[in-house]
C-alpha cells in the first residue's frame, strides 16, 4: 500500500491505524521499559531507496546539518567521533549501500510533507494510548530515517528522544539493556551524557547477556524509553529503519543529573535522582542554573 494510501484512507478507526500496539502493554510500558509493537508502513512508498535517494539529496542541499553518514567497520563501543568517512557524496553511497558498509541517517525527514503527515498520524495514535495531558509534555517531534548496509553494526549508546522505532525493510537485531540496571548504565554515564558528552554510555561486553535481543523485520517496531541504553547489528539484507521519536517538555531528568553532575565535580557523592523529593526539589533549579552557565561561559546557547 502506498503511502498516500495508508495516509488518506476513509476515517475508520481500524484502517486508519498504522502503529499496532497493544493498549494494555502500552499503558504499563508506555516510557518505562521496551516493549515490542507492529506497524503498517513496510511497503509504504516514502521508504522505496529511489524516494529516500530523492530525500537525502534535498537535505544534503537545504539541512546539512540534518544529514549524517558514515562508511566503514565499527566496533560495538566505537565512539560517534572516531567514526569511519564515506569516500562517496549520499546519493553515491545510497546507491553503493549494498558493499558500502555504511550508515546514514536522514533526521527531520518530517521537513518534506509527506513525512510530516506520517508524523501527525502516528503521534495521534500515541496520544490516544497515552490518554489526556500527554500532548502538553512533549516537545521536537521528529522523523528520523536510518538506511544500513548489510552486516553493519549500530554503536552502542543511549537517546534523550523517546523513541518508536519501525522496521520498514530488512532484518535486524537490536540489544536493548534496562535503563535502570546500574551496572549498565551507571549514574555517572548520565551525568556526563546529559552535561557534556553525548557519547558517555560506555559498552561493557561482559553484561551482553543482560541486553534483551528482538530480531525487527519489516511491520514490526521496538518503543525505546528515554536512556534506554541499545545497539543494533543488521542482516543480510539493507535495512530501512523509522524512528518517530520526540522528547518530553519537562527537562526532570536533565536538570538532576545535571545537578548531580556538577556536585561529583565539588567532589561530592551526590544521592541519585528520585531518592530524595526534598534534594530533588532543590537539586532541578540548580541543575538548571550550573548547566546554563556553563553553556554562555563556554559561547554555547543556553539549553542546546
Ligand atoms: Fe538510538
Amino acid at each position: 500500500m502506498s503511502d498516500l494510501q495508508l495516509l488518506d484512507r476513509e476515517p475508520s478507526a481500524e484502517a486508519k491505524s498504522i502503529l499496532d500496539m497493544d493498549r494494555a502493554v502500552f499503558r504499563d510500558s508506555f516510557e518505562r521499559r521496551h516493549f515490542t509493537l507492529g506497524h503498517a508502513l513496510a511497503g509504504s512508498e516514502l521508504f522505496q531507496l529511489p524516494r529516500l535517494i530523492e530525500l537525502a539529496r534535498d537535505t544534503a542541499e537545504t539541512r546539512p546539518t540534518d544529514l549524517y553518514f558514515d562508511a566503514g567497520d565499527i566496533e560495538i563501543g566505537q565512539r560517534w567521533a572516531s567514526s569511519p568517512k564515506s569516500s562517496f557524496p549520499i546519493d553515491e553511497t545510497i546507491r553503493r549501500i549494498e558493499t558500502a558498509r555504511a550508515w546514514i541517517i536522514l533526521r527531520q525527514a518530517e521537513r518534506a510533507s509527506a513525512y510530516g503527515k506520517l508524523l501527525e498520524a502516528c503521534m495521534a495514535e500515541i496520544f490516544a494510548a497515552a490518554g489526556p495531558g500527554i500532548e502538553k509534555r512533549i516537545s521536537k517531534r521528529e522523523v528520523i530515517i536510518f538506511i544500513t548496509s548489510p552486516r553493519r553494526i549500530t554503536t552502542y549508546h543511549i537517546d534523550r528522544q523517546c523513541n518508536f522505532i519501525l522496521q520498514v525493510h530488512g532484518d535486524k537485531q537490536i540489544n536493548v539493556f534496562d535503563r535502570n540496571d546500574r551496572d549498565v548504565l551507571p549514574e555517572r554515564e548520565l551525568e556526563q551524557f546529559w552535561t557534556v558528552d553525548n557519547n558517555a554510555a560506555i559498552y561493557k561486553p561482559q553484561l551482553q547477556d543482560r541486553a534483551d535481543v528482538i530480531t525487527l523485520r519489516p511491520g514490526l517496531g521496538v518503543h525505546l524509553p528515554v536512556n534506554a541504553p541499545h545497539w543494533l547489528q543488521n542482516g543480510d539484507d539493507i535495512s530501512i529503519t523509522v524512528s518517530i521519536n520526540f522528547q518530553f517538555l519537562d527537562q526532570e531528568r536533565a536538570s538532576l543529573y545535571r545537578a548531580n553532575f556538577f556536585l561529583r565535580k565539588l567532589g561530592i557523592d551526590p544521592v541519585p535522582p528520585w531518592v530524595s523529593p526534598a534534594r530533588d526539589a532543590w537539586k532541578r533549579p540548580f541543575g538548571d542554573l550550573a548547566y546554563r552557565i556553563r553553556q554562555v561561559t563556554r559561547g554555547r546557547t543556553p539549553g542546546a
